[in-house]
């Protein structure tokens, strides 16, 4: 059974029919098959989405095939996640017997579950997104886990393949820049930006202030995708230097280390680097032809500036539209069509 739950499992075959898909799609716009006819996706989500939500339920139809979202708890029963919990609390159902009902509705389902930033473990294993794949039966895409956002990095991937040209992208200077937020957030977009874009053959800095560290495992995994280009993952520690010649920013912001054991700290770490906004002198120090990128929803002179935003090299409200075209392929990869 295809595997979309885990972004590094998705194999360097698949990865590029994936891509080559999400291309196709882009190229044809806005467009309907029956390609799925008769096929329904089930499409849960335990915390807020915009764009996730309403391109996989634009995927599903456009591709001729039915999509329903759950909020759980929200028209639905709460979930118990825990294994062998004594249920005689306010959660009705269980999640292993929720996944296993909504297998026998659906042909896919979709599934979005954050990370705690409480709970370094369960957020370390992807452990919900873990027990959600064993507990169905039916193909799962993963819409946002503790540690990946597969749907987000296709969509990117095929943004960075528009914007350059496929061919062009090899050794392209790719900046994932740590930028401010009020508050803490989970590191599955940043994962993935840094292993898309490793795997795409750029050459990547993640510039981010100490006790910002991405996770050691992703790191390795994007060193080794970087090493089959020959191009390298290397780490900076001001914001300045690190737009110089770059190719491509990707603004993003994430939590320190420190969330778990000490969340007062990583807040005052966190706050203390407000000077981390993406601004358009900043921008000015890139390359020409440039882009900035963003997956959304950002908070405007915070994270970066208007100006930016608004400038010529912002892709992101492309970035976004790229969201239905990756989920259209890889929603025909699970129904391997
Ligand atoms: N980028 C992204 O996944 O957006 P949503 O959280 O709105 O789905």
């Amino acid at each position: 059974m295809p595997d979309l739950t885990h972004w590094p499992a998705v194999d360097d075959a698949d990865w590029k029919r994936l891509l080559a898909s999400a291309r196709r799609h882009q190229r044809a716009g806005q467009s309907w098959t029956d390609a799925a006819h008769g096929k329904s996706a089930g499409l849960l989500f335990f915390n807020p989405s915009l764009r996730t939500r309403c391109s996989m339920e634009r995927a599903a139809h456009q591709l001729g095939a039915h999509a329903t979202s759950l909020t759980p708890g929200e028209g639905t029963w709460n979930f118990a996640w825990e294994e062998g919990a004594v249920m005689d609390g306010a959660e009705a159902e269980h999640v292993r017997d929720a996944l296993g009902v909504l297998s026998r509705y659906y042909d896919a389902l979709g599934v979005r579950v954050f990370a705690s930033l409480s709970d370094r473990r369960q957020d370390e294993t992807d452990a919900l997104m873990q027990t959600v794949a064993r507990a169905a039966s039916v193909p799962v895409i993963n819409l946002e886990s503790a540690r990946y956002h597969p749907c987000q990095a296709l969509g990117d991937a095929t943004t960075l393949a528009a914007h350059f040209g496929k061919d062009a992208l090899a050794g392209k200077r790719f900046v994932l820049s740590w930028a401010p937020h009020p508050k803490a957030l989970p590191r599955a977009v940043p994962h993935s930006a840094l292993l898309m874009a490793a795997r795409l053959g750029l050459d990547v800095t993640v510039a981010r202030p100490d006790g910002f560290a991405l996770d050691d495992t992703v790191m390795t995994q994007a060193r080794a995708y970087a090493e089959a280009h020959g191009t390298a993952v290397t780490e900076a520690s001001t914001p300045d230097a690190a737009f110089d010649d770059a190719d491509v920013i990707y603004a993003k912001s994430w939590a320190g280390g420190r969330v778990y054991d000490d969340p007062a700290r990583e807040a005052q770490q966190r706050a203390s680097c407000a000077n981390w906004r993406v601004t358009a002198e900043r921008m000015a120090r890139t390359r020409p032809g440039a882009a900035f990128m963003h997956c959304l929803p950002v908070r405007r002179n915070v994270v970066a500036d208007d100006a930016v935003l608004d400038g010529s090299a912002s892709v992101h409200l492309q970035q976004a539209e790229n969201r239905l075209y990756a989920q259209k392929a890889m929603l025909e990869h699970v129904w391997e069509i």
